[in-house]
This record gives structure tokens, sequence and C-alpha cells, in this order.
């Protein structure tokens, strides 16, 4: 009994710092809500076992995705997160086996609304990252294809390496493709052309649009594989067109010229 009283009473001062500290201590509290306004951005879902992306843009998701979904299994979770104040530029790792940056604008208004994703590994042979194809959100752009859907999400198609190719045979695609996507939510994609990129749509993974980096044929061997892309998203007031139009003159140079006939020539 006496040794209860005094556990009571222990119990009871150490309430009493706990209710104290949290009270005088804001400074934690703004860590707490900082990290939080970064979760919303990139997450680790533990019950999924995997790191989810989410933009937003003007109180609407815009897109969401996984990644890091070539992660062997037991490197799902990151071992260490690092975040510049304001949660806008992280630094995510996997021991030494991959490194993962994404950087958001500080406001919706920043910087054309663009978010950066870049994957470095020395170790993994493939990064890949796959985008949910969500219901009533359409996808434009990419490449020549044999059976041309527009919208592009109604014909799945399996992993392939992204280069122009021969559109007869089975997945390659034709002579005119682009590293650009659209959605019609909004989110304009586009991958850095130095990208040893493979894409596959609604096959492998069901209902997602997957880009992925490996140095495995037609690229050539190398030494880090390396993902990285761009999403750009709606600022206030924009509609998916206004994101087309800026991120187009952002990635891509009008002619300044008119083409050599010789082009045309058959
Ligand atoms: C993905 O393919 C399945 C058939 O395999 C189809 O039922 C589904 O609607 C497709 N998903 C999308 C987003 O088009």
């Amino acid at each position: 009994m006496k040794y209860f009283k005094s556990f009571l009473g222990l119990f009871g001062v150490l309430c009493l710092i706990l209710l104290y500290s949290q009270g005088c201590d804001s400074h934690n509290k703004d860590d707490f809500f900082s990290k939080n306004k970064h979760h919303e951005m990139v997450t680790f879902n533990s019950e999924e076992n995997v790191l989810q992306l989410v933009l937003v843009s003007n109180g609407k998701t815009i897109l969401t995705g996984n990644l890091g979904v070539a992660l062997p299994s037991v490197l799902k979770q990151p071992t260490k997160e690092t975040c510049a104040p304001g949660g806008k530029d992280c630094w995510f790792e996997w021991g030494d086996f991959a490194r993962l940056h994404v950087t958001a604008p500080e406001t919706q208004d920043d910087n054309d609304n663009c978010v950066t994703v870049e994957w470095y590994s020395d170790y993994g042979r493939k990064l890949e990252d796959c985008f949910d194809l969500t219901e009533g959100v359409h996808w434009y752009g990419g490449a020549e294809t044999k059976v041309q859907s527009w919208p592009i999400e109604n014909v799945a198609r399996e992993e392939a390496p992204y280069v122009t190719g021969d559109f007869l045979q089975p997945v390659q695609f034709g002579g005119v493709l682009e590293t650009y996507w659209l959605t019609s939510s909004g989110a304009a994609l586009h991958v850095d052309e130095a990208t040893p990129l493979f894409t596959s749509w609604n096959t492998t993974h069901k209902d997602k649009f997957c880009i992925a980096a490996a140095d495995r044929w037609p690229y050539e061997e190398r030494k880090n594989v390396r993902l990285q892309y761009e999403v750009c998203i709606p600022k206030s007031g924009e509609n998916f067109k206004d994101v087309h139009k800026r991120s187009l003159r952002k990635y891509y140079k009008l002619p300044t010229q008119i083409p050599d006939a010789k082009m045309l020539v058959y």
C-alpha cells in the first residue's frame, strides 16, 4: 500500500512535468506542424509499406503515387529523412542503397508550382515510381504508338524502354516521343532526358502509370542509376490547359525557322 501511494505521488509529479513542458514548448509545436505539412506531400504508409506522393493544388488532389516501388522489399521504409525548415526540401535515404530528393515551391504560386523528384542509387539497378490512374482523370502526351489512343490510359502498355523504334514490333514506340505527359487533373510530368527511362501503364502495376530508370538494354551501363523528373501543378486560378501552356514553354523551344524541305521528302 505504501509503495502504491508513493507510486501515485510520483505519477502525479510526472504528469505535472509533462503538462508544464507541453504548455511551454511552442518550438516543438512548430516543428510538428511543419513536419505535417511536408508529410502531405511525401509520407510513408506503413500499412502498404510504401512511400506515397500526394500533390495538392487549389484544394484538389492533382496527382498521387507510390515512390520507390522497385526498391528491395526490406528497404521500403527510409532509414533517414532530412527536411529543411518548412518541409519543402527533403532528402530520404535508404542506407547507402538509394537517396531521394524531393523539393516543392514555398507556396503554390512560387517557381511555376513545380515539384522536383530526384533519385540516386549506386547499387539499385532499377528505380521506379508509379502514379495512380484515377477514375475520371485522363492522361495525354507521350509517344507515337501503333494503336494511338486518346487519352492514353485506354490502352495498357507493358514495360518498355522509352525510346523511338518501330511501332509495328511488340512494345516498341514509333518515331516521335517526348518525355512529357499531362493529366486532366492538371499535372504536367516531365522526365529529365538523361534518365534511362522505361514506362508502363496498367500492366505490371494495375491502375498505375509507371516511370522507371534502369541501366539495361538499350541503355548503357552506368555507375549510378538516376531517375529525375518534375511535376508542375496548377497555381491559384489555373486550369490544366494553363499548366500545359507554361510547361511546354519551360521544357521545349518553339521552332525559330521553317524546317528544311528535305525533311519532308520521303
Ligand atoms: C486497367 O485495366 C483493367 C483491365 O485489365 C481495366 O478493367 C481497368 O479499367 C484499367 N484501368 C484504367 C485506369 O484504365
